[in-house]
């Protein structure tokens, strides 16, 4: 999607009233009695808006979100970006209250699109990792721009940016309730080297309370919980635990961290073209069906990234549902919505494809 960027303005109190959309390729006829939910085994589909859907659908492992740009792309999308804090925030307060301490949040958007956004997200306890470049390449742009006019260079670019849950344990970011409850145990820091099997590495890695900290890998945590709760001060047992009952256990805390695995050779910039062949859905006098459908294989991407086989994806803006075709091909399920029908009917399309062969 490109955008005119407006760079300088603040946002807005209460959205404008402009939310028309810049027209659709295709509009499918009423139907009678029409067809509001497509359920298998792996996705559950609504043609519904995603805020009536959040509270029915299981937590997820990721949310994937592609919604509004601020550039009239769809009906109901803002005309510029200073309207997109308020278009997100009821949604991005659902995501945090389902989310899990493990779920990655995957945030589509034009690069003002996401800067607008940003302070939202981090208010609702979302923590920036990365942002991700799509790179169209100049085919995107070809034939298509007045350099002359434009008085800027042509964007050709979108962004996917990666965020995780902020983790907190009685109120405490992870890092420094790991070295506090070694510090409440009464046993000396250097002590801990001895509990990781370790000459100095453990006290300068995981209870190092700058950026050089490093999460504790599973068997290294249930070395320091079991040294604490074995060695520790008797009287303030249990150590490391969540409910003050028992220690947290090695799976536990493996669920306290989002999964992340980067492919071999991928970086932070995804260079390939915007979609154009088979893959297109396509009206039948040729034009896209849905300006905004995402290529597979960059969904493909980021799912599994992000989430093991079997856990849930949310896909909220649908579209197509382009992120629940990939996370079915993965064997993860996921939730999804659209709330304009056409868009519904030709995204459930490419699933009841799916069954038929
Ligand atoms: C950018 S497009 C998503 C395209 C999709 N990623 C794909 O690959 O086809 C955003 C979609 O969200 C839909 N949408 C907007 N607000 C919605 C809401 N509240 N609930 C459900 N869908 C919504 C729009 O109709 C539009 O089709």
């Amino acid at each position: 999607m490109s955008r005119e960027s407006g760079a300088g303005r603040t946002a807005r109190a209460t959205p404008s009233p402009s939310t028309v959309g810049r027209g659709k390729a295709i509009v499918l006829p009423r139907r009678a009695t029409p067809e509001a939910t497509y359920v298998d085994a792996w996705v559950s589909l609504q043609r519904a808006d995603c805020q009536d859907c959040y509270a029915g659908w299981q937590r997820p492992a990721a949310i994937i979100s592609d919604g509004a740009y601020g550039i009239l792309g769809f009906e109901g999308d803002t005309s510029d970006h200073l309207d997109l804090p308020l278009w997100y925030e009821p949604h991005i307060r659902a995501w945090s209250a389902a989310a899990e301490a493990h779920t990655t949040l995957w945030f589509w958007n034009s690069e003002i699109g996401w800067a607008a956004v940003h302070p939202v997200l981090e208010r609702h306890g979302w923590r920036y990792v990365n942002a991700n470049v799509w790179d169209k390449g100049k085919g995107h742009i070809a034939g298509n721009v007045h350099t002359a006019k434009i008085r800027r260079f042509p964007v050709v670019t979108e962004l996917c940016v990666q965020y995780v849950r902020e983790q907190t344990m009685h109120g405490m970011p992870l890092k420094r309730w790991l070295l506090s409850e070694w510090k409440r145990s009464g046993l000396p820091l250097s002590r801990a080297n001895d509990a990781c099997g370790v000459a100095d590495a453990a006290v300068r890695k995981y209870f190092d309370q700058g950026h050089l900290w490093y999460y504790p890998p599973v068997d290294k945590f249930e070395r320091i919980v079991r040294y604490a709760n074995q060695h520790g001060r008797a009287l303030g047992r249990p150590y490391y635990s969540r409910d003050s009952k028992r220690p947290m256990t090695g799976a536990e805390w493996a669920r306290c961290r989002s999964a992340f695995r980067c492919p071999h050779g991928v970086t932070n910039v995804w260079s390939r073209p915007p979609l154009r062949d088979g893959e297109r859905l396509k009206a039948p006098h040729g034009r896209a069906v849905h300006l905004n459908q995402k290529p597979i294989d960059l969904m493909t991407r980021i799912i599994a990234a992000s989430t093991e086989p079997q856990e849930v994806v949310w896909e909220p803006f649908g579209g197509l549902f382009s992120a629940s075709l990939a996370a079915r091909a993965l064997d993860r399920r996921s939730f999804a919505a659209e709330i304009d029908d056409t868009y519904f009917r030709y995204g459930v399309q490419r699933f009841t494809v799916l069954s038929r062969g």
